[in-house]
């Protein structure tokens, strides 16, 4: 994978998976810009990344505001002069509460970051590619809440099953104008957000709630950041250049066999 001379983007870039590929774009060569609303993580991953001698910006953004997203969008082409590479990746995961008990402005909050805030980032890249006429690589982060319902989480699995929608409708829009749109859908993931799911199921033995969802993982294990950047800077790369309106899956196998560990186990 090379990535010399492309200008890659990255929401929710100050942490988690969108900090792994940030600095994943970086090591292969990339000019990379930073979006989140967290100014701390966001400039200390563009930090790393000149430390490492690469070249990054951070902008601080909320991606639900359409005048954050055009202005996140201006600012990497007054840097760096065009958009190649977008990882449409800022999500939240919201409350724990089954459909009859969910809250409506949580429920609100959740769509607005991780649909309306993946829309906004779609729309507005997909202008600039368009306008640059040399195509480019979309990846958003969807999930396997994408794939499946999940309990407790209607909220979430609405936006990422939208996330999916999102993805396939633009791709099949812009595939023409060879701009490839492609979505990952990770399993749980070492970040933040999965300690924050833990805990929010069991406040009191959070570590319960993971050994749980372990022993559900074929491979036995949570994904690293670091695995899902791969996935992302693969579909980015020259040699996906084939693929487009697909999602990857990264979960150690946990969608693929429900139930397979634990009948294997029996
Ligand atoms: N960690 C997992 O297990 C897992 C699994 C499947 C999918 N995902 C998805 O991966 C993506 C990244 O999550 P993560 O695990 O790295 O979590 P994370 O919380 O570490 O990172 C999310 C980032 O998005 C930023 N963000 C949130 N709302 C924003 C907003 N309105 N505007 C700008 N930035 C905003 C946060 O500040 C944070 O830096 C999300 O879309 C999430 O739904 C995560």
């Amino acid at each position: 994978m090379n990535f010399q001379n492309k200008v890659a983007l990255v929401t929710g870039g100050s942490n988690g998976i969108g900090r792994a590929t940030a600095l994943g774009f970086a090591s292969h060569g990339a000019k990379v810009v930073i979006v989140d609303r967290d100014t701390a993580g966001g400039e200390a991953t563009a930090g790393v990344i000149r430390q490492r001698g690469g070249d990054a910006l951070f902008v601080q953004a909320d991606v639900t505001d359409a005048q954050s997203v055009q202005a996140y969008v201006r600012k990497t082409v007054e840097a760096y002069g065009r958009i190649d590479c977008f990882h449409n990746n800022a999500g939240i995961e919201g409350k724990i509460a089954q459909t009859a008990d969910y809250e409506e402005a949580m429920f609100d909050a959740v769509m607005a970051v991780n649909v309306r805030g993946v829309f906004l980032g779609l729309k507005y890249v997909i202008g600039q590619m368009l306008a640059q006429k040399s195509g480019g690589a979309i990846v958003n982060t969807a999930s396997t809440a994408g794939l499946m319902g999940s309990p407790g989480m209607p909220a979430y699995v609405a936006s990422k099953h939208a996330v999916l929608g999102l993805t396939k409708t633009a791709s099949g829009e812009v595939a023409r104008q060879g701009i490839r749109v492609n979505a990952v859908c990770p399993g749980p993931i070492e970040t933040r957000m999965i300690q924050d799911l833990q805990k929010q199921l069991n406040p009191e033995n959070p570590d319960k709630v993971a050994a749980n969802y372990r022993a559900s993982i074929p491979l036995g294990r949570y994904g690293t950041a670091d695995e899902v950047a791969n996935t992302v800077l693969f579909l980015c790369s020259d040699i996906a250049g084939n693929i487009t309106g697909a999602h990857f899956v990264v979960d150690g196998g946990r969608t693929s066999t429900p139930g397979a560990v634990t009948s294997m186990n029996r």
